[in-house]
């Protein structure tokens, strides 16, 4: 079970409450009685954040908010603050909690997205000492938010959890065919469409991408097309989404060292796993906009027949790569889904992938690595969301200068460049897939951290969900 989040405006005397409140107005709230008015005054002087009250019956937990830079700072806080209250409702075993914002900011929903967000836990493959979740239910009890607005934000969140889980799944439980049946069972408890391409399928669309990268393995590919098409579609070209799906990226036989690297390569099916929660959300909140996902799956081994470097593939629309790294198998199958896209004409496409170690040395865990030939109102839309639901991103630029490092003596591309700036040549080989607007999100960083990182958690992180989802969701507007 998720956590649940509820909308009701009345908050009894028994359920516990989180109380948002500016620190001038902590002292003076009609519902605190003398004796504690006078204790949230003192603790409020010794800037405390969080100041708990036990009234035996009910626990109180006031919130003191303070100036920010910005409203997308504030919010931040908020989530945050959310993290930090979690510790404290886990350690007096809070089931339930109501908030209450005295902001009138709409403060509660972004507290509450860091709590249901911290709240996340993966039911993975422990067999003792299960601890089941202590916060199962949040309350909104705010005038300033609305029913719907809860009702949205839950979905939003859950998509989240989902994508999370789909992340943490080791390779052991999640073949490229059981990722496809898992995404099936998203499309059908959220109303979208679900087809999964098996390895004839894709032999007869010549994705040489795909299939070379398949090569080593035991297990077939898939590629699967997820489709979100609501009658009131407010867009005549489908919004495309592109996921890396590699499910486990040994490296090939350009093999990767174990520690380290190898490690958690189960997560390099992130951007599939995001691109599928971002479907999941706009279906269950009946976004009107035509939306479809393309998410190419196989694994990435150094079997007997696997593809070996110096080896020269076709790919689905006919280019020929010199393939000389094995590792670079991510921008291999991501281009096979990228020329498949425009057969659909897009409005625009959207890629994610866990795609360069590069992404990750430049800007760590604080952002998303993007580029692009969208446009700059596009861009600045993403931007401008990216800073509202605080997934920043860092636009790097697409010169055609970085292009020569692919160039290949025997084919018309090569897969990797040279040592400097891998993230950009990773962009500039999937650009040669693409005809038309189109933004890529290298999430390498910000999609699986190994530490805990306030309410992203630890382990998968669901990168790249609420950005896309609310960037789509203001394009139906
Ligand atoms: N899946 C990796 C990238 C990655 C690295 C994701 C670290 C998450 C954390 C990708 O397939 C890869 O191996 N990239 C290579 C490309 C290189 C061989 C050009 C890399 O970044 O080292
Ligand atoms: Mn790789
Ligand atoms: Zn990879």
């Amino acid at each position: 079970m998720p956590t649940q989040l509820n909308y009701n405006t009345s908050v009894d005397k028994n359920t516990d409450v989180a109380l948002i409140v500016g620190a001038g107005e902590a002292g003076s709230l009609a519902e605190l009685s003398s004796e504690e008015a006078s204790y949230v005054t003192q603790q409020v002087e010794n800037e405390a954040k969080l100041i708990s009250l036990n009234r035996y019956t009910q626990r109180v937990y006031l919130l003191i908010t303070s100036e920010a830079k910005t409203e997308s700072a504030a919010r931040e806080t908020l989530r945050q603050a959310g993290y930090t209250l979690l510790k404290q409702l886990k350690a007096d075993k809070v089931q339930t909690l109501a908030i209450k914002d005295y902001t009138g900011s709409q403060a509660s929903l972004y507290l509450a997205e860091g709590l249901f967000l911290s709240n996340y836990q993966f039911q993975g493959y422990k067999t003792k000492n299960h601890k089941p979740h202590q916060l199962q239910t949040i309350t909104i009890a705010d005038t300033n938010v609305s029913e719907k607005e809860v009702q949205e934000l839950q979905h939003v969140l859950e998509a989240v959890y989902k994508t999370r889980d789909l992340v943490n799944q080791p390779n052991s439980h999640q073949s490229a065919t059981q990722l496809s049946e898992q995404l099936d069972e998203m499309a059908s408890e959220a109303g979208f469409m679900a087809e999964s391409l098996d390895e004839l399928r894709i032999m007869a669309l010549k994705m040489g991408g795909l299939l070379a990268v398949n090569q080593g393995s035991e297990e077939p590919p898939t590629f699967n097309i997820l489709e979100w098409k609501p009658e009131n579609a407010k867009n005549q070209q489908p919004y495309i989404l592109v996921g890396k799906g590699v499910v486990y990226d040994t490296g090939g036989l350009s093999l990767k060292p174990t520690p380290q690297s190898m490690d958690y390569m189960k997560s390099d099916m992130a951007g599939a796993a995001t691109v599928a929660g971002v479907m999941y959300a706009l279906a269950k909140n009946q976004v009107p906009l035509h939306v479809i996902a393309l998410i190419p799956a196989t694994d990435n081994r150094p079997g007997g027949k696997a593809y070996a470097p110096g080896d020269v593939i076709t790919m689905h629309n006919g280019t020929t790569v010199e393939v000389l790294n094995t590792d670079a198998e991510g921008r291999l199958i991501l281009a096979d889904a990228l020329s498949f896209a425009q057969k659909y004409n897009p409005q625009l496409v959207i890629d994610f992938a866990t795609l360069t170690g590069s992404a990750m040395r430049a800007v760590g865990k604080e952002g998303l690595v993007a580029m692009g030939t969208a446009g700059e109102e596009v861009m600045n839309g993403l931007k401008q969301t990216g800073e509202a639901v605080y997934e920043r991103i860092v636009e790097f630029p697409l010169w055609d200068e970085y292009k020569k490092q692919l160039e290949s003596d025997i084919a018309d591309l090569k897969n990797i460049g040279g040592a400097d700036a891998g993230h950009i040549t990773a962009g500039k080989f999937l650009e040669a897939f693409t005809s038309y607007p189109w933004v890529h999100f290298d999430i390498a960083g910000t999609a699986y951290l190994h530490s805990e990182d306030s309410y992203r958690g630890k382990l998968a992180t669901g990168s790249g969900l609420r950005l896309v989802y609310n960037y789509l969701r203001s394009l139906a507007n």
